[in-house]
């Protein structure tokens, strides 16, 4: 019974992952016409990429962990550099965005603590699969549908300018 509960989620996982896959590699349409916040994206897709693929192929739990932990130090200084950009901008819906950004940074950590931690290790066990949507939620859930809300509104600015 447990064998046939693992191969199914294995199962479920290869195909999360190549869907996944398509859905988070980089494409030039998900552009937000600023050169260096679509250059930041970019980085974040890739990485989210790389660490897609290490929790699908049950890479060594320390390298997991240290990109996991790359993809938060890079994440968490995007936010900072794209909030300063919305102030500046003066984007009325700034306090919604920052809430996203500071509950993908707790639920970020959440996620790091339970990877790096020996307690709990056997509910934790498909780690792979919640990596994997907290990828889908930062690339899809976040830049695709938030990030592209303010690239609209700095659209009809210029527009208006
Ligand atoms: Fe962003
Ligand atoms: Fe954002």
């Amino acid at each position: 019974m447990q064998k046939q509960i693992y191969t199914r989620v294995s199962a479920i996982k290869g195909l999360a992952f190549n869907s996944l896959k398509q859905l988070i590699s980089w494409n030039s349409d998900f552009k937000v016409d600023q050169p260096q916040i679509d250059c930041q994206h970019e980085g974040i897709f890739n990485l989210a990429v790389e660490v897609s693929e290490l929790s699908r192929d049950q890479a060594g739990n320390d390298k997991l962990i240290a990109i996991f932990d790359d993809f938060g130090t890079i994440l968490d200084e995007h936010f900072r550099y794209e909030e300063d950009m919305l102030v500046e901008i003066g984007y009325p819906m700034l306090k919604d965005h920052r809430v996203e950004h500071n509950a993908m940074l707790s639920e970020l950590e959440f996620i790091r603590q339970r990877l790096s931690s020996r307690v709990g290790e056997r509910t934790f066990q498909e780690k792979g699969l919640v990596v994997l949507s907290f990828m889908l939620g930062v690339t899809v859930g976040h830049i695709l549908h938030s990030d592209v809300n303010y690239a609209q509104y700095m659209k009809r600015c210029k527009a208006h300018s």
